[in-house]
């Protein structure tokens, strides 16, 4: 593991303190460069306690992910099928950082991080990313079908997401149109595609999903986020981010492998069982429009199955909210 800060959290535990002097040998560095260090992570929202004395301890226990424990959580069929998985620190954004590599090294390839700086969400809203938390993940993949072809991608992969919750032991989450994992209501996790092909193929992915695994309230700085959101934790005390990771990138091969032999007809059955709005009444908007009425499912393409002054439009774009407008 490359940065210190995250060395440093590797050392600490939360039940018994480390001496300052054992961190420092432990890492190869000054006392200096230990506190330096305790700061750094303070500063990234770990509670670093010094008690005096003692050393340093955790308030509470991290766990980093670790690239073994994921590649072993997975089944071998899945495992197959990629060419790579890595972990990084730090990054802007695991799917910026795959986008930046060349077109023939995304292919198959799983970033996931510690953390991002610059986590991108859909319609330009940033991701909020803290160290050590929650699950930051990004897979490449190439298709051979066209951009038209993939207009259902995004559900695909909220649907993918979804079914390695359930294996993870959640019950009760849903979808709402077209990729946001929900809870109770309340946003759990969410999806960004992001892709450039051609009309007749190929074309090349990225998959981007976050989840919030374990983020306490009192750790978000308030405002930050612009709409209710829960964390895995709070519904499954101690879940493993390994854990997650594992059943994540199981599933989203999977899903991608057969969406891309099947297209998305033999995923309509799972999504109505999904479907956060189904038959609920709702607004969608689009820039400054907006347009209500009953949402009643999706399209073989992926598209919002709007029930609207006695007729039923298809939509592929917009945000959703709950409710009639005006
Ligand atoms: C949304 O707005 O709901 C989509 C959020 C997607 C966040 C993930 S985190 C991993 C990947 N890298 C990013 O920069 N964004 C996606």
């Amino acid at each position: 593991m490359e940065s210190p800060a995250l060395r440093l959290l590797q050392l600490l535990s939360f039940d018994a303190p480390r001496s300052g002097q054992e961190i420092a040998d432990g890492l190869g560095c000054s006392r200096a460069a230990v506190w330096k260090q305790v700061e750094v992570l303070r500063s990234q929202g770990v509670d670093v306690v010094a008690v005096s004395g003692s050393g340093y301890v955790l308030t509470e226990p991290h766990e980093l992910l670790d690239r073994a424990q994921i590649l072993s959580g997975m089944p071998q069929p899945q495992r197959a099928q990629l060419k790579r998985v890595e972990i990084l620190p730090c990054v802007d954004s695991t799917n910026a950082e795959l986008q930046r590599r060349e077109l023939s090294q995304q292919h198959a390839v799983c970033l996931l991080a510690e953390r991002q700086t610059a986590g991108r969400g859909r319609h330009g809203r940033s991701w909020f990313s803290p160290l050590a938390r929650n699950i930051y993940l990004s897979l490449g993949w190439r298709f051979e079908l066209g951009l038209g072809e993939l207009s259902a991608l995004p559900l695909i992969l909220a649907l993918a997401t979804s079914q390695a919750l359930t294996r993870c032991g959640l019950v009760g989450h849903c979808i709402k149109w077209p990729n946001d994992l929900q809870l109770d209501g309340h946003k759990l996790g969410g999806c960004l595609v992001e892709l450039q092909g051609d009309a007749n193929g190929p074309c090349s992915t990225v998959l981007g999903v976050g989840l919030n695994v374990n983020m306490p309230v009192a750790k978000v700085p308030s405002g930050y986020i612009q709409q209710p959101w829960v964390d895995l934790d709070s519904y499954l005390p101690g879940i493993s981010r390994n854990e997650v990771a594992a059943a994540l990138i199981s599933a989203l091969v999977d899903y991608t492998i057969r969406f891309e032999r099947s297209g998305f007809d033999e995923f309509m059955d799972e999504w109505a069982e999904r479907d956060a709005l189904a038959d609920q009444e709702i607004t969608l908007h689009l820039g400054e429009r907006q347009i209500s009425g009953i949402a009643r499912g999706v399209t073989r393409r992926g598209g919002l199955r709007l029930e609207t002054g006695g007729e039923c439009r298809e939509l592929h774009a917009g945000e959703v909210s709950l409710g009639q407008r005006g």
